[in-house]
């Protein structure tokens, strides 16, 4: 049997050991939103030590952090708990990790602070949810392209037969058949870009710096807003095996989103770099170039994020919702991966391309 006091000192000692050695990462910061703790589990996903971070505000040690400073305090204001298994926390440009964060009040010295338990969520996670977006993905594409093969044939007999029509009316009954035919033909646009790039890509040897450049020029003639638009290129990247024209048009598509939403504020960075150790569409891939396109402006609105590479999926009144879903096609025959992180202020597409092992 333990005596009341035995079991009050049993449990500080515990409570003293087990929190540093937690998996889960435990960080107690106060009513100001000021770190007060961590443990080093904490320590390490942060990959900094409590006393760099000690009474340096919580969000700040992010360049940004899915979790608004609102909904912090709202914890506090109502001891209301919540638990989100989607938080990005970008600690410096481009690295950014995923874990799922519980948020609750905690009394400490008498005072209310927030308790956050954090979890990374495992790669592994990370690439299944890939592959299932992937596949989602795919699986609208293949919806639309059937649906828009079904309409082509017929379209071509009514065009036709319209045609035929024209021939036997007389000119004041013929307005009637040439709306026929404009209509169809405006259809059979629509639905040639729904079916999306139909030729296989013309492989060859190149380097990525000359689309680019292209790119550039081509995006720099109707640059109306006096958009700046940055290079930071590796030129130490090889030749790839690239169709240049179908690479050029992926990030044209991209580009021109961008240029669409920003003002005379609005800067594009075009990045390369080679990237190690990724996954690209489920597989591991050891070498692979990266090409960032980011700009500064308002971030894809949230109801859209995860969507915006499904056809028809546009957040512009006169939007197609097109563009991306062309680009995503044309990355794929590339065999690399497009993918997109944004948030208000920055928005970063990215294209990795596989590197074949060097010899
Ligand atoms: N750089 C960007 N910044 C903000 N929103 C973007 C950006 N790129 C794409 N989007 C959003 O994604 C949507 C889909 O783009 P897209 O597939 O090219 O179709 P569309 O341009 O016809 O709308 C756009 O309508 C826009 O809302
Ligand atoms: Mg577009």
């Amino acid at each position: 049997m333990y005596t009341n006091a035995s079991l009050k000192e049993i449990r500080a000692t515990y409570a003293q050991h087990l929190v540093p050695q937690l998996v889960t990462a435990v960080v107690i910061i106060d009513d100001d939103l000021n770190i007060q703790y961590l443990n080093s589990s904490a320590e390490a996903l942060f990959s900094k030590s409590l006393n760099r971070l000690y009474q340096q505000r919580f969000l700040s040690i992010f360049t940004h952090c899915s979790i608004s400073t609102e909904r912090l305090i709202q914890v506090l204001k109502t001891g209301q708990d919540f638990t989100d298994s989607d938080v990005v926390l970008e600690f410096i440009e481009n690295y950014h990790i995923t874990i799922e964060v519980t948020a609750s009040v905690a009394l400490f010295n008498d005072k209310e602070h927030i308790l956050l338990e954090c979890k990374q969520i495992d790669k592994q996670k990370q690439i299944s949810a890939e592959v299932f977006q992937e596949q989602q993905w795919e699986a609208a594409r293949d919806l639309i392209r059937g649906l828009a093969h079904e309409i082509k044939n017929p379209l071509g007999g009514l065009r036709g037969a319209a045609q035929l029509l024209d021939k036997e009316l007389n000119p004041d009954q013929q307005e009637f058949t040439s709306m026929i035919i404009e209509q169809a033909d405006r259809l059979t646009n629509l639905v040639d870009r729904l079916l999306g790039p139909n030729q296989l890509p013309r492989l060859e040897m190149h380097n990525i710096h000359e689309v680019l450049e292209k790119v550039r020029q081509l995006v720099s003639m109707d640059n109306v807003n006096q958009i700046e638009i940055l290079r930071d290129y590796d030129p130490s990247i090889p030749d790839i095996e690239i169709d240049t024209e179908k690479l050029q048009q992926s990030l044209l598509n991209i580009i021109r989103n961008a240029t669409q939403i920003l003002d005379e504020s609005g800067v594009i960075t075009l990045k390369t770099r080679i990237a190690t150790n990724q996954t690209i569409n489920g597989k591991q891939v050891k070498l692979a170039v990266k090409i960032s396109i980011i700009d500064n402006g308002p971030g894809i609105p949230a109801e859209i994020q995860d969507t915006i590479f499904y056809p028809m999926v546009s957040g512009r009144d006169d939007g197609t919702g097109l563009g991306l879903s062309i680009a995503q096609t044309l990355v794929h025959q590339h065999k690399g991966k497009l993918s997109c992180h944004s948030y208000p202020g920055r928005t970063e597409f990215t294209i990795l391309l596989p590197l074949p092992k060097r010899v």
